[in-house]
């Protein structure tokens, strides 16, 4: 199926992801059929469009004109048959291996032969989500990043058996919906995303861990060093502009030094044995009390908006 013949997406699992993924592609004129196990689901799906909706009209993204759109596109239902006339079909449901397969496998039943079949995991194996699919060349991994009508990178990550064409259209599609793709070539654990951070992740506990610096120091090295580059240039792009042979000499005595830990260190696994979980149970790496978490969630928004006014705006210089 070629782009233009794209209208009507299916989405599965109306969660956080499912109802942003759902608003994005409403906003761009697609129509969206929203499915879930129930009504009272479906009913809070409904509302999370709308505080989508309200904090993109405050923060002057979209018009009210643009959220009518959106809510008269988007229809709900609990039953699968409405995937019979869509033309791609989204599965953001419980991140769990055997209810995936068994959702894909009474999907393919029901929906078109030519019909485009993507799943939102964050790390299960793309192959064996679709194991029980017949026609495979039409399945893929569509990995948004949450929260999804935000954060612009969507990962297309092919299956063994994976088309070309359906690479090529889906990535057309998501830039049609204003976001940024990118192709993992093969099914590997992670994606590209979630491997660049959680490099960072484990080097920046190791850096504490070893008395080098604070958490406060490694945080703010990140935003105002490294962090400050990446929008503009990744961390190849760094490399040429800084001289492959620089990179070369500190690459030779610097990856001795990094971490190369094989399990979640000491100072994770206590504090999540401790109840530390961060700003849902008030404090974690950073104390969260006294209305800290509050802060925390709203300073991050903040930036996030201002730089995807930004991004907007570079997208429609191009
Ligand atoms: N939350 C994140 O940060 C994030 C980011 C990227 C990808 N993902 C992935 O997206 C998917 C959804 O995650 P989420 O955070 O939106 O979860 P969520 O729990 O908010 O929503 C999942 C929804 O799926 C529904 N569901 C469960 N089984 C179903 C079935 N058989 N048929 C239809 N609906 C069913 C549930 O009722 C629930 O409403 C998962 O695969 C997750 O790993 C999550």
């Amino acid at each position: 199926m070629q782009l233009e013949q794209i209208k009507k997406i299916g989405i599965a699992g109306a969660g956080t992801m499912g109802s942003g993924i759902a608003q994005i592609f409403a906003r761009q004129g697609y129509k969206v059929v929203m499915t879930d196990i129930n009504d009272s689901i479906l009913e809070k799906s409904k509302k999370l469009v709308n505080i989508f909706n309200d904090s993109l009209i405050e923060e002057e993204i979209m018009s009210k004109d643009e959220i009518d759109v959106v809510i008269a596109n988007i229809s709900y239902s609990t039953d699968k048959a409405v995937f019979s006339d869509c033309d791609l079909i989204i599965e953001a449901i419980i991140e769990k291996m055997d209810i995936k397969q068994a959702f894909w496998k009474e999907v393919e039943s029901i929906a078109r032969e030519d019909a485009y079949f993507a799943t939102n995991t964050s790390g299960l194996s793309i192959n064996k989500i679709f194991d029980l699919v017949e026609k495979k060349e039409r399945t893929i991994g569509m990995h948004f990043w949450n929260p999804p009508h935000i954060i612009p990178l969507v990962e297309l990550i092919r299956g063994d058996k994976t088309s070309d064409s359906t690479v090529e259209v889906l990535k057309e599609l998501l830039k049609t919906i204003g976001k940024e793709p990118v192709v993992v070539q093969k099914d590997a654990p992670g994606f590209i995303g979630n491997r660049l951070q959680f490099a960072a992740f484990r080097e920046a506990m190791y850096i504490v861990d070893q008395g080098i610096a604070t958490v406060e120091d490694v945080d703010k090295a990140m935003k105002f060093g490294p962090g400050f580059r990446y929008p503009v240039i990744g961390p190849l792009q760094t490399a040429d502009l800084g001289g492959l042979d620089t990179f070369y000499y500190i690459s030779s005595y610097l990856f001795n030094e990094l971490s190369d830990a094989k399990e979640p260190p000491e100072m994770l696994r206590s504090r999540m044995e401790s109840g530390k979980l961060g700003v849902k149970s008030k404090e974690g790496f950073y104390d969260y009390s006294d209305g800290k978490d509050e802060l925390a969630i709203k300073t991050r928004d903040k930036m996030f908006f201002k730089m995807l006014k930004y991004i907007h705006m570079e997208q429609k210089g191009r």
